[in-house]
């Protein structure tokens, strides 16, 4: 019997408990013995829960009982999960977590503070909820060198702007909806503004490139400047509108991104819809690999944190060993990156299109029925930085939305 500790006993801890009880025997069988839940950390208590008597609001009971080997961080934040992961690795226990905000900031730090103490850190559920990414980058992978990585990382973005395209829902009542399934982040702003992709798109680099990538690097762009005009006429073009977490390594250099983007039934991630996530990889010897299931969620992140525990027992006091170096990555600049964009702009076609193609060249423009005095138009290939340019020339420009190449 190995003895857990759980450290909060939220949305995802309470999801712990619920897989490992509804699904003791099967992962009893898989883990070779049975979890034991000994304690739960948390401030509140709850006296109806029949997990109260395992409920403890002092820590050091928890780090100071020999008993423990796996300790479950699924707190989320910086404070104080970091300092309560780093005391435990420094005790010689393990640590699983969800915390995607830890991984990325001290995932290098904490996989070597693993490594010297022969215990684990893992972190299957800081990307993708409950799809399996970092253990099939870490472990299955390894024969490969990633050149791209893809993805709709972010539930709660994607769940927005598919009610927003399939009900016509307005962006504010999608948010709620998305924070009542429990999928959006206490500050949802983490989540519209792409903070939260950000975060997962620096932890899949670090591991895919074997480097840090910080994410204060990269260029973050997130959904809160999308109105429903913008879908209507990415519609008309026949593109769907996603958040894209981008990495990708051309010549040498590593490109890191997160923006909403256009793109084409041809993408594999066109059909990505609602809570989903879905992660594209290519390596450069296996091709394309696209991993895709439930992106955000109380039972799918606890079934991903539950699968490290069950890692964790098959591993006890060995080290698996992780490719996350301390070592800087340098990060290529997006300005020289080249795309297709969208506009939507004031007007009307017969009016604008001489003085959009002067400065553009030939445009694809389109004007809808029930749209006023607004259309769009795509422009030819252009680097950011000449796109930049162009537009500070035109007047009336209400949204840009950079087109993915197929
Ligand atoms: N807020 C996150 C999302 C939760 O919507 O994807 C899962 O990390």
């Amino acid at each position: 019997m190995v003895n857990i500790a759980i450290l909060g006993y939220g949305t995802v801890g309470s999801g712990v408990v619920e897989v490992i009880q509804t699904n003791y025997d099967s992962i009893q069988k898989k883990a070779g013995q049975g979890i034991c839940i000994k304690y739960i950390l948390d401030l509140r208590d709850f006296p109806n829960d029949p997990m109260q008597e395992k409920i403890v609001h002092d820590y050091d009971i928890i780090l100071n009982d020999k008993e423990i080997n796996i300790i479950v961080e699924v707190m989320g934040g910086l404070d104080p999960a970091y300092r309560f992961v780093k005391a435990a690795l420094e005790q010689g226990k393990s640590v699983v977590t969800s915390n995607k905000e830890l991984v990325a900031k001290y995932g290098s730090e904490l996989i070597a503070l693993a490594k010297a103490k022969n215990s684990n850190f893992l972190f299957e559920a800081s990307v993708g909820g409950g799809i399996p990414i970092i253990r099939p980058l870490n472990q299955s992978l390894t024969a490969d060198e990633i050149c791209e990585i893809i993805g709709i990382l972010n539930g709660t973005t994607n769940y927005i702007l598919t009610k927003m395209k399939q009900d016509g829902s307005e962006f504010a009542d999608a948010l709620k909806e998305a924070q009542e399934l429990g999928f959006a982040e206490r500050d949802p702003s983490a989540d519209i503004e792409g903070y939260d992709a950000c975060r997962k798109i620096a932890i899949l680099s670090s591991l895919a490139y074997g480097g840090q990538v910080d994410y204060e690097d990269i260029y973050t762009e997130g959904i809160s400047q999308i109105t429903r005009n913008d879908i209507w006429f990415t519609q008309k073009f026949g593109y769907e509108i996603k958040l894209l977490a981008s990495s990708k390594k051309i010549d040498g250099k590593i490109y890191v991104s997160v923006a909403p983007a256009l793109i084409t039934e041809k993408n594999p991630l066109y059909s990505v819809f609602g809570v989903f996530n879905g992660i594209f990889v290519k390596g450069n010897v296996l091709g394309d690999v696209m991993f895709y299931g439930s992106g955000a969620g109380k039972l799918p992140t606890a079934s991903a944190v539950v699968s490290d525990i069950v890692d964790e027992i098959k591993h006890l006091h060995t080290n698996i060993m992780t490719s996350w170096a301390s070592k800087k990555i340098e990060l290529g600049e997006i300005s020289e990156s080249k795309k297709k964009f969208f506009v939507r702009i004031e007007g009307k076609i017969k009016d604008r299109l001489e003085e959009i193609e002067r400065i553009f060249g030939i445009v694809n423009a389109i004007e809808i029925e029930e749209i006023e005095n607004e259309f769009a138009f795509i422009t030819p290939i252009l680097t950011e930085k000449e796109f930049i340019q162009k537009k500070e020339r035109l007047s009336g420009i209400c949204n840009r939305i950079r087109v993915e190449s197929e």
